[in-house]
């Protein structure tokens, strides 16, 4: 038997967009899929919305089961159905009166911006349209909880940030609980509130996206991290460029956008050049890091560094 995952402790908190990143084979798909009970863990509960799956009968089960929703990196639509019925689809299997059906499919094509792509079939479509179909099957039954199992996986980036979009807009607007899972740094900084990161089936590191994504403290979500920021940690090669004393600022929310650096440096008698900088968002809150390098004394640069530390302005003076 493969021991698939092991010793998982999590709880998504309601409302929210909660990102699980690893690699290939990490467990991903499984541990989403226990959580609808697709994949019946060997020991342990699972509850959801205060009801514990593990415990129900096959027929209370199935009942718990629309409240779930889910959708999948290769859309699993039905080829032969239409838009329209590929969304029914689950109304029909909840035995929703005809006449309400149609109403509903028309609701939820306008949610995911397919009015009017009802009549189509899976192959007239994108990838992009394809997945939004996906959504609003997954949405037909009004679940409380949307897992999503790579579901930008198989798109290109731009598409992918549109369904991001689609999904941060459903959560908000809805106040759906979304459980994402992605080997991909961009979607959880894009849309994810919180971050579990799974190895070889275990947790190795849970958080809010903005903390685990400025201070990665497992090897392997350092490298997811410098994989989405690309050389954001690589120091300029050229040795020459580092003539004074090498300062690393982090910067997040209002911070961001305000002069702290320059005004902390300029109450001193040093000069600086920033080597290398990035300023992003991770879902709403922007965030930056400097690299920065300070011609100073050992004086001007302590007091740079506690300058920037009163002003709640993470800053350390690198080797
Ligand atoms: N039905 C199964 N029978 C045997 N082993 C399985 C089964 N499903 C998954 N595994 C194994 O469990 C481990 C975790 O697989 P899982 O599909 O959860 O990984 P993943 O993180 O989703 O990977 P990927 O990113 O490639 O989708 C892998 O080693 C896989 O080979
Ligand atoms: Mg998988």
């Amino acid at each position: 038997m493969t021991e698939a995952i092991r010793g998982i402790d999590l709880h998504v908190r309601s409302g929210e967009i909660f990102g699980v990143i690893g690699h290939s084979g990490a467990g991903k798909s499984t541990l989403l899929r226990c959580v609808n009970l697709l994949e019946r863990p060997t020991s342990g509960s699972v509850v959801v919305g205060g009801t514990e799956l593990t415990r129900l009968s096959t027929r209370q089960l199935q009942q718990h089961r629309r409240r779930i929703g889910i959708i999948f990196q290769h859309f699993n639509l039905l080829s032969t159905a239409t838009v329209h019925d590929n969304v029914a689809f689950p109304l029909r299997l909840a035995r929703q009166p005809r006449s309400e059906i149609r109403a509903r499919v028309d609701e939820l094509l306008g949610l995911v911006g397919l009015e009017g792509y009802g009549d189509r079939y899976p192959s007239q479509l994108s990838g992009g349209q394809k997945q939004r179909v996906g959504i609003a099957r997954a949405l037909a039954n009004k679940p409380d909880v949307l897992l999503c199992d790579e579901a930008t996986s198989a798109l290109d980036p731009q598409t992918t940030d549109s369904i991001l979009s689609l999904l941060l807009d459903i959560n908000e607007k809805l106040g759906l609980t979304i459980m994402l899972i992605t080997h991909e740094m961009h979607v959880i900084r894009s849309i994810c509130d919180r971050v579990a990161v799974i190895d070889q089936g275990e947790i190795v590191e849970m958080g809010d996206v903005i903390d685990v994504f400025l201070h990665p403290r497992a090897q392997v979500t350092q490298d997811f991290v410098e994989q989405s920021t690309h050389a954001s940690s690589g120091f300029p090669s050229e040795e020459g460029i580092r003539r004074g004393r090498l300062l690393r600022v982090r910067f997040k929310g209002k911070q961001t956008y305000e002069p702290v650096l320059f005004e902390a440096v300029k109450e001193t008698g040093a000069v600086f050049s920033i080597l290398q900088g990035t300023v992003s968002r991770m879902k709403r809150i922007p965030y930056g890091q400097l690299l920065v390098d300070v011609r100073g004394s050992d004086g001007d640069v302590e007091r740079i560094v506690a300058r920037l530390h009163a002003e709640g302005i993470e800053a350390e003076v690198l080797a």
